[in-house]
């Protein structure tokens, strides 16, 4: 009886044996550069994550209102609180002398007072994003707008 129990559990053994090391490489996959472009930089954020940010803040970040209440994107469509966003890539660039479209862009987000589109007030863009949202949402927020050429 002894030597059939062991004879069994050598079969199990070798049974498993080759499962172990497709689950060993499991791991490495996690960590491989197609899941570290959002935040490996911390520059180069997610588009596609942006333009849902964009449109629906809040149910991301409660508390943050979202940016689609106060910005139209559509070409030629009229502003609403704050300034059509459309061309907004191509337009950032030259607001700010030494600031690139990038720059421009994190800084509207995280310090709207810092620079005031000519015809708007400062202090109706809320300036609690740069403490509501992570640096990655942000990251991603700045990689949409600039795809709004
Ligand atoms: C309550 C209304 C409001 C909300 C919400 C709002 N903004 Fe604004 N935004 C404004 C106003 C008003 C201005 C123009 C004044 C200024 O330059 O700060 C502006 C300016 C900007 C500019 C500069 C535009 C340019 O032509 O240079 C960018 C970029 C911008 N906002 C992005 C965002 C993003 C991204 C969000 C969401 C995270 C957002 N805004 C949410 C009102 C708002």
């Amino acid at each position: 009886m002894k030597r059939a129990n062991r004879w069994w559990i050598g079969l199990v053994i070798l049974a498993v044996l080759p499962v172990l090391p497709a689950a060993c490489n499991n791991p490495p996959d996690a960590s491989s550069p197609a899941n570290t472009t959002t935040n490996g930089s911390n520059t180069v954020g997610n588009p596609i994550i942006g333009e849902q940010l964009f449109q629906q803040t809040q149910q991301f970040v409660p508390n943050a209102p979202p940016c689609e209440t106060c910005h139209v994107i559509e070409a030629g469509a009229d502003p609403i609180v704050g300034p059509n966003l459309h061309g907004i890539a191509t337009v950032a660039g030259t607001r700010v002398p030494g600031q690139s479209a990038e720059e421009y862009l994190r800084m509207s987000i995280v310090a709207p007072n810092d620079y005031i589109v000519e015809g708007y007030q400062p202090g109706i863009m809320a300036r609690t994003y740069d403490t509501l949202l992570t640096d990655a949402q942000i990251n991603d927020l700045v990689a949409y707008m600039l795809t709004l050429e």
